[in-house]
Protein backbone atom coordinates (compact mmCIF):
# COMPACT_ATOMS: atom_id res chain seq x y z
CA UNK A 1 0.00 0.00 0.00
CA UNK A 2 1.40 3.27 -0.97
CA UNK A 3 2.51 5.89 1.88
CA UNK A 4 0.13 9.19 2.08
CA UNK A 5 2.84 12.40 1.97
CA UNK A 6 0.20 14.14 4.43
CA UNK A 7 -1.08 12.16 6.85
CA UNK A 8 -4.18 13.65 9.29
CA UNK A 9 -4.15 11.83 13.20
CA UNK A 10 -8.24 12.02 12.55
CA UNK A 11 -7.90 10.52 9.11
CA UNK A 12 -5.90 7.67 10.56
CA UNK A 13 -7.54 7.33 13.31
CA UNK A 14 -10.75 6.22 11.50
CA UNK A 15 -8.55 3.36 9.11
CA UNK A 16 -7.53 2.54 12.47
CA UNK A 17 -10.42 2.00 14.08
CA UNK A 18 -12.21 -0.05 10.92
CA UNK A 19 -8.85 -2.55 10.67
CA UNK A 20 -7.86 -2.46 14.09
CA UNK A 21 -9.88 -4.14 17.11
CA UNK A 22 -11.41 -1.79 19.46
CA UNK A 23 -9.94 -3.94 22.08
CA UNK A 24 -6.23 -2.60 21.86
CA UNK A 25 -6.70 0.83 23.73
CA UNK A 26 -5.18 4.29 22.97
CA UNK A 27 -4.42 7.11 25.60
CA UNK A 28 -3.96 9.27 22.42
CA UNK A 29 -5.26 9.89 19.49
CA UNK A 30 -2.38 10.87 17.57
CA UNK A 31 0.19 9.29 15.38
CA UNK A 32 4.07 9.45 15.54
CA UNK A 33 5.96 10.77 12.86
CA UNK A 34 9.06 11.00 14.65
CA UNK A 35 10.88 10.74 18.32
CA UNK A 36 13.93 12.24 19.50
CA UNK A 37 14.82 11.75 23.11
CA UNK A 38 12.28 12.84 25.39
CA UNK A 39 10.05 14.55 22.59
CA UNK A 40 8.00 13.18 19.82
CA UNK A 41 6.74 15.01 16.81
CA UNK A 42 3.12 13.57 15.46
CA UNK A 43 2.60 13.09 11.43
CA UNK A 44 0.35 16.55 11.50
CA UNK A 45 4.14 17.89 12.76
CA UNK A 46 2.73 19.13 16.43
CA UNK A 47 5.73 18.57 18.88
CA UNK A 48 4.87 16.76 22.37
CA UNK A 49 7.36 16.14 25.53
CA UNK A 50 6.88 12.11 26.46
CA UNK A 51 5.83 11.93 29.68
CA UNK A 52 4.91 8.06 28.95
CA UNK A 53 8.22 6.77 27.60
CA UNK A 54 5.98 4.24 25.47
CA UNK A 55 5.18 2.91 29.18
CA UNK A 56 8.36 2.71 31.11
CA UNK A 57 10.32 1.56 27.87
CA UNK A 58 12.34 4.80 26.56
CA UNK A 59 14.13 5.57 30.10
CA UNK A 60 17.06 6.26 27.51
CA UNK A 61 14.91 8.30 25.19
CA UNK A 62 13.41 7.45 21.76
CA UNK A 63 15.85 6.76 18.90
CA UNK A 64 19.41 7.13 21.27
CA UNK A 65 22.01 7.28 18.40
CA UNK A 66 24.36 5.09 20.25
CA UNK A 67 21.47 2.30 20.65
CA UNK A 68 20.34 3.08 16.83
CA UNK A 69 24.02 2.62 15.93
CA UNK A 70 24.38 -0.89 17.80
CA UNK A 71 21.00 -2.07 16.26
CA UNK A 72 22.38 -1.08 12.51
CA UNK A 73 25.44 -2.79 12.85
CA UNK A 74 23.90 -6.02 14.11
CA UNK A 75 21.44 -5.60 11.23
CA UNK A 76 24.73 -5.71 8.80
CA UNK A 77 25.75 -8.76 10.25
CA UNK A 78 22.33 -11.15 11.16
CA UNK A 79 18.75 -10.28 12.34
CA UNK A 80 17.97 -13.74 13.50
CA UNK A 81 18.72 -17.27 13.84
CA UNK A 82 16.68 -18.34 16.90
CA UNK A 83 19.17 -18.73 19.68
CA UNK A 84 18.18 -22.65 20.32
CA UNK A 85 19.18 -23.66 16.57
CA UNK A 86 22.72 -21.39 16.01
CA UNK A 87 23.55 -19.39 18.63
CA UNK A 88 25.44 -15.87 19.11
CA UNK A 89 27.77 -14.06 21.30
CA UNK A 90 25.42 -10.68 22.09
CA UNK A 91 23.15 -13.05 24.07
CA UNK A 92 25.66 -14.53 25.56
CA UNK A 93 27.41 -11.02 26.54
CA UNK A 94 24.46 -9.87 27.33
CA UNK A 95 23.66 -12.66 30.37
CA UNK A 96 26.79 -12.15 31.66
CA UNK A 97 26.45 -8.69 31.95
CA UNK A 98 22.80 -8.93 33.78
CA UNK A 99 24.22 -11.81 35.78
CA UNK A 100 26.93 -9.27 37.27
CA UNK A 101 24.21 -6.64 37.82
CA UNK A 102 21.36 -8.85 39.85
CA UNK A 103 20.68 -9.48 43.22
CA UNK A 104 22.01 -11.72 45.54
CA UNK A 105 25.19 -13.52 46.96
CA UNK A 106 24.82 -16.99 44.66
CA UNK A 107 25.76 -17.83 41.19
CA UNK A 108 23.00 -16.28 38.55
CA UNK A 109 22.37 -17.05 35.18
CA UNK A 110 19.61 -15.11 32.59
CA UNK A 111 17.36 -15.89 30.10
CA UNK A 112 15.92 -14.16 27.09
CA UNK A 113 12.56 -13.77 25.88
CA UNK A 114 10.38 -11.27 24.16
CA UNK A 115 7.33 -9.55 26.45
CA UNK A 116 7.48 -8.77 29.92
CA UNK A 117 4.57 -11.00 30.28
CA UNK A 118 6.44 -13.71 28.96
CA UNK A 119 8.98 -13.35 31.04
CA UNK A 120 6.76 -13.58 34.08
CA UNK A 121 5.06 -17.02 32.85
CA UNK A 122 8.90 -17.99 32.28
CA UNK A 123 9.80 -17.23 35.86
CA UNK A 124 6.21 -18.71 37.55
CA UNK A 125 7.70 -22.24 35.20
CA UNK A 126 11.04 -22.23 36.17
CA UNK A 127 9.62 -21.75 40.26
CA UNK A 128 7.36 -24.97 39.57
CA UNK A 129 9.86 -27.16 37.82
CA UNK A 130 12.52 -26.18 40.53
CA UNK A 131 10.23 -26.75 43.63
CA UNK A 132 7.95 -28.87 41.95
CA UNK A 133 4.77 -27.60 43.47
CA UNK A 134 2.20 -25.70 41.99
CA UNK A 135 0.85 -22.73 44.19
CA UNK A 136 1.51 -19.20 43.31
CA UNK A 137 0.90 -16.16 45.33
CA UNK A 138 0.18 -12.60 43.75
CA UNK A 139 -0.76 -9.46 44.89
CA UNK A 140 -3.70 -6.78 45.00
CA UNK A 141 -3.71 -4.02 42.54
CA UNK A 142 -0.60 -5.89 40.60
CA UNK A 143 0.10 -6.07 36.94
CA UNK A 144 1.97 -8.95 35.33
CA UNK A 145 0.86 -8.85 31.59
CA UNK A 146 -2.19 -9.99 28.96
CA UNK A 147 -0.85 -13.90 28.79
CA UNK A 148 -3.86 -16.21 30.80
CA UNK A 149 -1.26 -17.05 33.19
CA UNK A 150 0.06 -13.58 33.39
CA UNK A 151 -3.60 -12.05 33.52
CA UNK A 152 -4.60 -14.96 36.26
CA UNK A 153 -2.02 -13.34 38.85
CA UNK A 154 -2.90 -9.47 38.03
CA UNK A 155 -5.25 -7.80 40.45
CA UNK A 156 -7.48 -5.72 38.04
CA UNK A 157 -10.43 -6.95 37.10
CA UNK A 158 -11.50 -3.79 34.48
CA UNK A 159 -10.13 -3.82 31.65
CA UNK A 160 -7.43 -6.48 31.58
CA UNK A 161 -9.72 -9.62 32.35
CA UNK A 162 -13.13 -8.76 31.80
CA UNK A 163 -14.21 -11.75 29.76
CA UNK A 164 -11.41 -13.39 29.37
CA UNK A 165 -11.66 -16.48 32.64
CA UNK A 166 -11.51 -18.75 33.55
CA UNK A 167 -7.72 -18.15 34.21
CA UNK A 168 -5.37 -21.03 35.23
CA UNK A 169 -5.75 -22.72 38.67
CA UNK A 170 -3.64 -22.10 41.91
CA UNK A 171 -3.09 -18.47 42.06
CA UNK A 172 -4.19 -16.64 44.97
CA UNK A 173 -3.77 -12.70 45.99
CA UNK A 174 -2.65 -11.52 48.99
CA UNK A 175 -2.88 -7.70 50.47
CA UNK A 176 -0.27 -5.05 48.77
CA UNK A 177 0.78 -3.14 51.77
CA UNK A 178 -0.60 0.15 51.22
CA UNK A 179 -0.06 1.98 54.11
CA UNK A 180 -1.77 5.43 52.51
CA UNK A 181 -4.74 3.80 51.98
CA UNK A 182 -5.02 1.14 55.52
CA UNK A 183 -3.50 -1.50 54.58
CA UNK A 184 -0.32 -2.14 57.12
CA UNK A 185 2.08 -4.63 56.79
CA UNK A 186 0.76 -7.06 59.07
CA UNK A 187 -2.77 -6.82 57.09
CA UNK A 188 -0.65 -7.83 53.86
CA UNK A 189 1.14 -11.00 56.10
CA UNK A 190 -1.73 -11.71 57.56
CA UNK A 191 -3.59 -11.77 54.42
CA UNK A 192 -0.38 -14.73 53.31
CA UNK A 193 -1.21 -16.42 56.91
CA UNK A 194 -5.21 -16.53 55.25
CA UNK A 195 -4.25 -18.06 52.04
CA UNK A 196 -1.91 -20.68 53.89
CA UNK A 197 -5.13 -21.31 55.91
CA UNK A 198 -7.81 -21.08 53.50
CA UNK A 199 -6.51 -21.89 50.33
CA UNK A 200 -3.34 -23.85 50.04
CA UNK A 201 -1.22 -25.15 51.73
CA UNK A 202 2.22 -23.22 52.04
CA UNK A 203 4.19 -26.61 51.23
CA UNK A 204 2.22 -26.38 47.98
CA UNK A 205 3.22 -23.02 47.22
CA UNK A 206 5.80 -22.76 44.44
CA UNK A 207 6.41 -18.82 44.39
CA UNK A 208 5.25 -15.61 45.49
CA UNK A 209 5.46 -12.88 43.08
CA UNK A 210 5.64 -9.16 43.86
CA UNK A 211 6.36 -5.95 41.72
CA UNK A 212 8.73 -4.02 44.55
CA UNK A 213 6.48 -0.29 43.14
CA UNK A 214 3.82 -1.74 41.30
CA UNK A 215 3.07 0.04 38.24
CA UNK A 216 -0.17 -0.20 36.77
CA UNK A 217 -1.48 -0.38 40.18
CA UNK A 218 -0.90 3.12 40.89
CA UNK A 219 3.17 3.43 41.70
CA UNK A 220 2.72 2.06 45.38
CA UNK A 221 5.57 1.35 46.62
CA UNK A 222 6.56 -2.07 48.65
CA UNK A 223 7.98 -1.03 52.17
CA UNK A 224 11.12 -2.26 52.23
CA UNK A 225 10.62 -3.96 55.72
CA UNK A 226 7.65 -5.94 53.77
CA UNK A 227 9.72 -7.41 50.68
CA UNK A 228 12.25 -8.27 54.03
CA UNK A 229 9.71 -10.20 56.11
CA UNK A 230 8.38 -11.33 52.83
CA UNK A 231 11.88 -12.82 51.90
CA UNK A 232 11.84 -14.52 55.68
CA UNK A 233 8.80 -16.16 55.07
CA UNK A 234 9.72 -17.48 51.22
CA UNK A 235 12.90 -18.96 53.18
CA UNK A 236 10.86 -20.60 56.26
CA UNK A 237 8.16 -22.61 53.34
CA UNK A 238 10.61 -23.26 50.95
CA UNK A 239 8.67 -20.82 48.72
CA UNK A 240 10.63 -18.67 46.02
CA UNK A 241 10.72 -15.01 46.19
CA UNK A 242 10.17 -13.70 42.31
CA UNK A 243 10.17 -9.75 41.73
CA UNK A 244 8.12 -8.58 38.96
CA UNK A 245 10.87 -5.55 37.82
CA UNK A 246 9.14 -5.09 34.04
CA UNK A 247 8.26 -1.59 34.88
CA UNK A 248 10.77 -0.67 37.82
CA UNK A 249 13.95 -2.13 36.24
CA UNK A 250 16.83 -1.15 33.76
CA UNK A 251 17.69 2.15 36.42
CA UNK A 252 13.81 3.55 36.62
CA UNK A 253 13.87 3.78 40.40
CA UNK A 254 17.55 5.22 41.01
CA UNK A 255 19.19 1.37 40.99
CA UNK A 256 19.36 -0.82 38.43
CA UNK A 257 16.76 -3.48 40.12
CA UNK A 258 14.44 -1.35 42.64
CA UNK A 259 15.01 -4.45 44.74
CA UNK A 260 18.92 -3.31 45.43
CA UNK A 261 17.39 -0.41 47.51
CA UNK A 262 15.47 -2.82 50.14
CA UNK A 263 18.33 -5.15 50.57
CA UNK A 264 16.93 -7.68 49.33
CA UNK A 265 17.54 -10.74 46.55
CA UNK A 266 14.92 -12.54 45.11
CA UNK A 267 15.26 -16.08 43.61
CA UNK A 268 14.11 -14.78 40.27
CA UNK A 269 13.53 -11.64 38.49
CA UNK A 270 11.31 -10.58 35.54
CA UNK A 271 12.51 -7.88 33.05
CA UNK A 272 11.70 -5.89 30.21
CA UNK A 273 10.88 -2.39 28.77
CA UNK A 274 13.60 0.01 29.44
CA UNK A 275 16.11 -2.72 29.60
CA UNK A 276 16.53 -2.34 25.49
CA UNK A 277 15.29 1.35 24.65
CA UNK A 278 12.44 0.04 22.72
CA UNK A 279 13.38 -2.92 21.05
CA UNK A 280 11.50 -6.32 22.13
CA UNK A 281 13.12 -7.85 24.63
CA UNK A 282 12.56 -9.77 28.24
CA UNK A 283 14.75 -11.84 30.94
CA UNK A 284 14.25 -13.89 33.93
CA UNK A 285 17.40 -13.62 36.07
CA UNK A 286 18.09 -15.32 39.15
CA UNK A 287 20.04 -18.02 40.91
CA UNK A 288 21.63 -20.68 39.05
CA UNK A 289 20.76 -23.40 40.68
CA UNK A 290 16.76 -23.06 40.10
CA UNK A 291 17.34 -21.67 36.70
CA UNK A 292 18.82 -24.41 35.67
CA UNK A 293 15.71 -26.87 37.03
CA UNK A 294 13.99 -26.55 33.59
CA UNK A 295 15.39 -29.61 31.39
CA UNK A 296 16.64 -28.87 28.03
CA UNK A 297 14.18 -27.86 25.40
CA UNK A 298 12.13 -26.79 28.16
CA UNK A 299 12.76 -22.83 27.50
CA UNK A 300 13.23 -20.60 24.89
CA UNK A 301 10.92 -18.75 21.65
CA UNK A 302 11.68 -18.60 18.29
CA UNK A 303 12.26 -14.87 18.56
CA UNK A 304 13.48 -14.81 22.23
CA UNK A 305 16.72 -12.82 22.78
CA UNK A 306 16.62 -11.87 19.37
CA UNK A 307 20.02 -10.52 18.01
CA UNK A 308 18.70 -6.89 17.23
CA UNK A 309 17.37 -6.35 20.79
CA UNK A 310 20.41 -8.37 22.44
CA UNK A 311 22.32 -5.36 20.58
CA UNK A 312 20.23 -2.76 21.64
CA UNK A 313 20.35 -3.93 25.30
CA UNK A 314 24.08 -4.13 25.30
CA UNK A 315 24.34 -0.17 24.04
CA UNK A 316 21.94 0.86 26.96
CA UNK A 317 24.04 -0.76 29.31
CA UNK A 318 27.03 1.11 27.83
CA UNK A 319 25.33 4.27 27.70
CA UNK A 320 23.39 3.97 31.50
CA UNK A 321 27.77 3.17 32.58
CA UNK A 322 28.94 5.94 30.41
CA UNK A 323 26.01 8.92 31.31
CA UNK A 324 25.78 7.60 34.90
CA UNK A 325 21.90 7.49 34.35
CA UNK A 326 21.63 5.95 37.68
CA UNK A 327 22.65 8.72 39.48
CA UNK A 328 20.20 10.92 37.19
CA UNK A 329 17.35 8.79 37.78
CA UNK A 330 18.01 9.70 41.47
CA UNK A 331 18.58 13.32 41.05
CA UNK A 332 15.48 14.20 38.17
CA UNK A 333 13.41 11.68 40.74
CA UNK A 334 14.24 14.19 43.66
CA UNK A 335 13.35 17.05 41.55
CA UNK A 336 10.05 15.88 39.73
CA UNK A 337 8.87 15.05 43.63
CA UNK A 338 10.38 18.78 44.75
CA UNK A 339 7.98 20.20 41.95
CA UNK A 340 4.88 17.92 42.33
CA UNK A 341 4.73 18.39 46.22
CA UNK A 342 5.02 22.17 45.66
CA UNK A 343 1.73 21.96 43.39
CA UNK A 344 0.20 19.40 45.58
CA UNK A 345 0.43 22.64 48.51
CA UNK A 346 -1.35 24.33 45.68
CA UNK A 347 -3.92 22.19 44.28
CA UNK A 348 -6.03 20.12 46.74
CA UNK A 349 -6.92 18.13 44.24
CA UNK A 350 -3.27 16.45 44.58
CA UNK A 351 -4.07 14.06 46.80
CA UNK A 352 -0.66 12.44 47.13
CA UNK A 353 2.98 12.41 45.19
CA UNK A 354 4.95 9.22 45.59
CA UNK A 355 7.68 6.89 44.21
CA UNK A 356 10.85 5.87 44.00
CA UNK A 357 13.80 7.43 42.35
CA UNK A 358 12.47 8.96 38.94
CA UNK A 359 9.28 6.36 39.22
CA UNK A 360 7.02 9.29 40.14
CA UNK A 361 3.37 9.76 40.60
CA UNK A 362 0.38 11.66 41.82
CA UNK A 363 -3.08 10.67 43.33
CA UNK A 364 -5.89 12.68 42.51
CA UNK A 365 -8.60 13.30 44.94
CA UNK A 366 -11.90 14.93 45.17
CA UNK A 367 -11.12 18.05 47.91
CA UNK A 368 -7.76 15.61 48.46
CA UNK A 369 -10.05 13.24 50.10
CA UNK A 370 -8.48 9.96 49.67
CA UNK A 371 -11.44 7.81 49.64
CA UNK A 372 -13.09 9.87 46.68
CA UNK A 373 -10.61 8.89 43.75
CA UNK A 374 -11.00 11.67 41.00
CA UNK A 375 -11.26 9.13 37.88
CA UNK A 376 -12.73 12.33 36.15
CA UNK A 377 -10.32 14.77 36.66
CA UNK A 378 -7.09 12.74 35.98
CA UNK A 379 -8.98 11.76 32.49
CA UNK A 380 -9.22 15.97 32.02
CA UNK A 381 -6.10 16.24 32.85
CA UNK A 382 -4.13 14.10 30.78
CA UNK A 383 -6.26 15.05 27.60
CA UNK A 384 -5.82 18.65 28.45
CA UNK A 385 -1.61 18.06 28.47
CA UNK A 386 -1.80 16.11 25.38
CA UNK A 387 -3.73 19.48 23.59
CA UNK A 388 -0.94 21.49 25.22
CA UNK A 389 1.78 19.30 24.40
CA UNK A 390 2.67 16.49 27.20
CA UNK A 391 1.91 13.28 26.99
CA UNK A 392 0.78 11.87 30.01
CA UNK A 393 -0.24 8.70 30.89
CA UNK A 394 -2.77 8.03 34.29
CA UNK A 395 -2.76 4.40 36.16
CA UNK A 396 -4.52 3.20 39.49
CA UNK A 397 -7.02 1.06 40.74
CA UNK A 398 -9.61 3.43 40.53
CA UNK A 399 -7.97 5.03 36.91
CA UNK A 400 -7.03 8.25 39.49
CA UNK A 401 -2.93 8.21 39.57
CA UNK A 402 -0.84 10.11 36.83
CA UNK A 403 2.61 8.84 36.48
CA UNK A 404 5.81 9.85 34.90
CA UNK A 405 8.44 8.10 33.13
CA UNK A 406 10.02 10.41 31.42
CA UNK A 407 13.43 9.31 29.96
CA UNK A 408 16.10 9.81 32.24
CA UNK A 409 17.89 11.26 29.51
CA UNK A 410 15.87 14.62 28.97
CA UNK A 411 17.46 17.76 29.58
CA UNK A 412 16.27 19.58 32.96
CA UNK A 413 14.70 22.04 30.61
CA UNK A 414 12.42 19.51 28.80
CA UNK A 415 11.42 18.17 32.20
CA UNK A 416 10.49 21.58 33.50
CA UNK A 417 9.08 22.45 30.74
CA UNK A 418 6.76 19.24 30.69
CA UNK A 419 5.93 20.03 34.34
CA UNK A 420 4.82 23.82 33.62
CA UNK A 421 2.65 21.88 30.93
CA UNK A 422 1.08 19.95 34.26
CA UNK A 423 0.94 23.08 36.23
CA UNK A 424 -1.28 24.65 33.25
CA UNK A 425 -3.57 21.82 32.95
CA UNK A 426 -4.12 21.71 36.43
CA UNK A 427 -4.91 25.44 36.38
CA UNK A 428 -7.38 24.55 33.50
CA UNK A 429 -8.83 21.81 34.77
CA UNK A 430 -9.13 22.47 38.18
CA UNK A 431 -8.98 26.04 39.12
CA UNK A 432 -6.21 27.53 41.22
CA UNK A 433 -6.91 26.33 45.09
CA UNK A 434 -7.19 28.52 47.65
C1 LIG B 1 5.11 -5.02 36.23
C2 LIG B 1 4.76 -5.53 34.86
N1 LIG B 1 4.84 -6.84 34.60
C3 LIG B 1 4.56 -7.34 33.39
C4 LIG B 1 4.14 -6.52 32.36
C5 LIG B 1 3.80 -7.11 31.02
O1 LIG B 1 4.75 -6.73 30.08
P1 LIG B 1 4.39 -6.81 28.51
O2 LIG B 1 3.34 -5.81 28.24
O3 LIG B 1 5.70 -6.51 27.83
O4 LIG B 1 3.95 -8.21 28.25
C6 LIG B 1 4.04 -5.15 32.57
C7 LIG B 1 3.58 -4.24 31.51
O5 LIG B 1 3.17 -3.13 31.71
C8 LIG B 1 4.36 -4.63 33.86
O6 LIG B 1 4.26 -3.32 34.13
Amino acid sequence: MQRENHLQNAALMARRQAAIPRGVGQSHPIFIARGENAEIWDVEDKRYIDFAGGIAVLNTGHCHPQIIAAVKAQMDAYTHTCFQVVAYEPYVELAERINARALGDFTKKTLFLTSGSEAVENAIKIARSYTGRSGVIAFTSGYHGRTMFTLGLTGKIVPYKTGFGPFPGEIFHAKFPDLLHGVSIEDSLASIEAIFKNDIEASRVAAIIIEPVQGEGGFNVAPFEFLRRLRTLCDLHGILLIADEVQTGAGRTGTWFAMEQSGVAPDLTALAKSMAGGFPISAVVGRADVMDAPAPGGLGGTYAGNPLACAAALAVLDIFEKDKLLERSQQLGQHLRTRLQSMATRYTVIADVRGLGAMVAIELCTGGDLHTPDAEVTKRLVGEAMQRGLILLSCGTYGNVLRILVPLTASDAIVDEGLDILEASLVEVCGTSP
